[in-house]
């Protein structure tokens, strides 16, 4: 009944995170986690086209589909992730387009195909789908396009700009009833100006206007407590999403801090970033309870011996709501008191 599930209900508000299925209905304790404490699921790598379809044309759909009846089996809604990414490509793709044996027309036949193998394959099954992710650029990307988008992101090079709303359009006729979102960080809760976010809303909005079927933002909510984060900000920065008339979600939220490496709990190396790692969780919480449209909110990684920050940052950690025992931390009991209070 305490549950972060539960509490959230009452709000129509769904609380999720991000599963890894070499540890579900394996690791016991981990396991009954995801099955107690969450009311959506979202597979951490299982949907990823490498995984998909490592062999071209032989599917492999049998680890997400074990996601997705559990779900069913726990109440659980999927946000499907995702069909449209330059990260973890199957090695015959990227090769193909590398050596010269996909053409970009054949390499777009190809994306078709996977969108509507996917997306037909669990069609009915997915709540919302990140149909598309991180394809525009970061203030650090030197070739962003006049519209925003990464110019040397995979898809958009080979392919141009509107591959990304064909994707949508492919992804609606593949599976109608599902949420299509848009998913990226760094669009939400920065301060001061953000051109990023500027141009996902002008896409967003734009798209919209062509009758593109994009019903959802999804804000990573990737955070790190040497950054500035302004949960004020967040909230403006969701609602300005949810003026265009899509919902918004917070997809992969995480807070990691530089911890003390040594310490198998890794425990935060000053006092102040124990604070700020449940604080900033609390306010990207507070921010998608205060925005109407917000349906969900969804950490990245259970545990913090399961989550990808130590692999990606060196020193860093303690990024999720259980320590690496699993038991819950001051992060968990911050959430839970702001959905009692909600
Ligand atoms: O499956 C192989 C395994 O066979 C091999 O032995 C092992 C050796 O490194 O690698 C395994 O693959 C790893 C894969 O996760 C599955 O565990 C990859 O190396 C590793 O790079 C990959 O990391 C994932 C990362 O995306 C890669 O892009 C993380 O688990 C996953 O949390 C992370 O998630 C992304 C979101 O999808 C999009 N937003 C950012 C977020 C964090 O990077």
């Amino acid at each position: 009944a305490d549950s972060l599930g539960a509490l959230a209900a009452p709000i129509n508000l769904r609380i999720g995170n991000a599963v890894n299925m070499d540890k579900l209905n394996v690791d016991a304790t981990y396991t009954s986690l995801v099955a107690n404490q969450y009311s959506t699921v979202t597979p951490e790598n299982v949907m990823k086209w490498e995984v998909i379809e490592p062999t071209q044309g032989q599917l492999n759909f049998a680890p997400a589909d074990q996601l997705v009846s559990f779900a069913q089996q726990h109440n659980q809604l999927v946000r499907g992730h995702t069909l449209l990414w330059h990260n973890q490509l199957p090695g015959w793709l990227t090769t193909g387009v590398s050596n010269g044996t996909i053409s970009n027309a054949q390499l777009r036949d190809i994306l078709k195909r996977h969108i509507f193998d996917e997306a037909g394959h669990f069609r009915g099954k997915i709540w919302q789908w990140d149909v598309a992710n991180e394809v525009f650029a970061n203030a650090w990307d030197p070739n962003p396009l006049p519209n925003g988008m990464n110019g040397d992101n995979f898809w958009v090079s080979h392919l141009g700009v509107g591959i990304v709303a064909d994707a949508f359009r492919w992804a609606h006729q593949a599976d109608p009833h599902a949420l299509l979102f848009y998913n990226d960080f760094n669009i939400g809760g920065e301060d001061g100006t953000n051109a990023k976010a500027d141009a996902v809303y002008a896409w967003v909005k734009s798209v919209r206007a062509q009758g593109v079927p994009i019903q959802g933002v999804g804000n990573q909510g990737h955070l790190d407590t040497q950054y500035g984060f302004s949960g004020a900000k967040l909230q403006d920065d969701l609602a300005r999403y949810a003026s265009l008339g899509v919902k918004v979600a917070i997809t992969e939220a995480d807070v990691r801090t530089f911890v003390e490496t040594t310490d198998s709990l890794q425990t935060p190396t000053d006092s102040l970033a124990q604070f700020a790692q449940p604080f900033e969780f609390d306010q990207m919480l507070k921010a998608c309870l205060a925005v109407s449209s917000c349906l969900s909110f969804t950490i990245w990684g259970v545990d913090d011996a399961d989550s990808w920050v130590p692999g990606v940052f060196t020193g860093e950690g303690y990024a999720t709501l259980h320590d690496t025992n699993l038991q819950p931390k001051t992060a968990y009991t911050t959430l839970q008191q702001d959905l009692r209070l909600s």
